[in-house]
């Protein structure tokens, strides 16, 4: 079992890898479900190799917003055709 990537651009489903099976994009609710609950966009239950985080509701928004935005503030990196 590998961890998929955590980019923007693979969390909010704008990619197209190789080998990266098709799933819905996160956004701010479906990402902290996942990251606390561990259920994926779709629904359904992560494999339990991925932990189920607890943290404050301040730092569970910090990091959904730096995961949601490190394409931004990383220059985009993925700005070419996807
Ligand atoms: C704060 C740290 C972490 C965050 C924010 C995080 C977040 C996520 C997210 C959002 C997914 C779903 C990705 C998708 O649906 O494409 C995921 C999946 C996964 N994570 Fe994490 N993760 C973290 C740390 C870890 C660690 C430390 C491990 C392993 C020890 C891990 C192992 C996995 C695995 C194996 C999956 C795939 C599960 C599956 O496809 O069923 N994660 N993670």
């Amino acid at each position: 079992m590998c961890s998929p990537p955590l980019t923007t651009a693979a969390l909010t489903g704008e990619h197209g890898e190789a080998g990266h099976g098709d799933h819905e994009g996160y956004d701010a609710s479906t990402l902290a479900r996942a990251i606390t609950q561990g259920i994926d966009a779709g629904g359904a239950e992560l494999d339990s190799t991925m932990p189920r985080w607890q943290m404050s509701r301040q730092d569970l928004g910090a990091l959904v917003d730096y995961l949601l935005g490190i394409e931004v503030q990383r220059g985009g990196e993925h700005s070419g055709d996807h």
